[in-house]
C-alpha cells in the first residue's frame, strides 16, 4: 500500500491524466486509473506501476463497476473530458454539447457522488476537478465547452460548500492551452488544425499541469486550494496569445 493511499485518476490514457498518474505514483500514491481506450491506458498504467480499469464516465454502469473495485480511496482526480467542435452557437451540434455535459459534468458528479463515502471515510479525502479557464472566459466558437466547464465550475463550488465541515476538500485546477490529445479530439482528427491551436507559442504541457495537481493534492490537510489557474506565458486569456511570426518558440 503506497503511503498517501488511493488516488483515482479518470481519463488518464493520455494527456493530462496520463501526466497525473505517474506524477502521483511516483510520489507515493496507489494509483487507480480510468478510461475508455483499454490497451493504451494498461500501457500507460504498466509503466507507473497504476492498476487500470475500463471507465466511460458518461456511462452509469460503467462507473458503477469501476468503483465497486476501488473499495479506498484519498484522492479523487476528474480529469476526463474534453471538448468536441467550435462551432457558432447558431450552428450548434446538439450531440456535441450533450457529449460534453455528460463527459465534463456528469462525469465529475457520477464519479464524486460514486466515491464520496470512501473519500470521507479516510479523514482526509481530496477532489480534484481539472477545469478549464474555458469555465470562466467564454470565447466566440466555444459556446458548448464553455457552457459544460462553467457547469462543472458551478458544480465543484457547491460541493465545496456542501463539505463544509466535514474532513474531504475540493479543488479545481484551470489550466490554458495545454498539448495534449484535446484539439485533435476537438478536430476530429484533423492533425493540421490541431497544430495550428499551438502555432508558434510555447502551450503548457500535460506535465507542466500534473505537477500541480501533485502540489494541490500534497498540501496538509487544512490547505484547501480552491483554485488555481495556469496558463503559459504566451497566453493570458483565452483569446490572448503571443505567437512569434516566425512561427518559433
Ligand atoms: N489541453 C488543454 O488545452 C486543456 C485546457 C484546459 C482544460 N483541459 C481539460 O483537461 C482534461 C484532460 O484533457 P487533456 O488535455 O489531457 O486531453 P486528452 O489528451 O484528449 O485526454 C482526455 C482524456 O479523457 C479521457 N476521456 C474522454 N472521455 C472519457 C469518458 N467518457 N470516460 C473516461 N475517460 C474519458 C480520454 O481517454 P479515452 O478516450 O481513452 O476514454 C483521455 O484519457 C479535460 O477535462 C479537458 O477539458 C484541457
Amino acid at each position: 500500500m503506497g503511503a498517501r493511499g488511493v488516488a483515482v485518476v479518470t481519463g488518464a490514457s493520455s494527456g493530462i491524466g496520463a501526466a497525473t498518474a505517474q506524477r502521483l505514483a511516483k510520489a507515493g500514491f496507489d494509483v487507480v486509473v480510468g478510461a475508455r481506450r483499454i490497451d493504451r491506458l494498461r500501457e500507460m498504467a504498466a509503466g507507473c506501476g497504476a492498476r487500470a480499469l475500463a471507465l466511460d464516465v458518461t456511462d452509469e454502469g460503467s462507473v458503477a463497476s469501476f468503483v465497486a473495485q476501488v473499495p479506498e480511496c484519498r484522492v479523487l482526480v476528474n480529469n476526463a473530458g474534453g471538448a468536441l467542435g467550435m462551432d457558432a452557437f447558431a450552428d450548434a451540434d446538439i450531440d456535441q454539447w450533450r457529449w460534453m455535459y455528460e463527459a465534463n459534468v456528469l462525469g465529475t458528479v457520477r464519479m464524486t457522488r460514486a466515491l464520496l463515502p470512501a473519500l470521507e471515510a479516510t479523514g482526509d479525502g481530496v477532489v480534484v476537478v481539472v477545469g478549464s479557464i474555458a469555465g470562466f472566459e467564454p470565447y466566440e466558437g466555444g459556446a458548448g465547452y464553455n457552457a459544460a466547464k462553467s457547469a462543472e465550475r458551478a458544480a465543484r463550488q457547491v460541493l465545496r460548500y456542501e463539505l463544509l465541515g466535514r474532513p474531504v476538500r475540493v479543488c479545481e485546477v484551470d489550466p490554458g492551452m495545454v498539448e495534449t490529445e484535446f484539439s485533435l479530439v476537438r478536430f476530429a482528427g484533423d492533425t493540421a488544425r490541431a497544430a495550428q491551436v499551438y502555432a508558434g507559442m510555447t502551450p503548457l504541457s500535460a506535465e507542466d499541469v500534473a505537477e500541480c495537481i501533485e502540489f494541490v493534492v500534497t498540501r496538509p490537510a487544512h490547505v484547501n486550494i480552491d483554485e488555481m489557474v495556469i496558463m503559459s506565458r504566451d497566453q493570458a486569456s483565452a483569446r490572448r496569445v503571443h505567437r512569434s511570426t516566425d512561427g518559433g518558440q
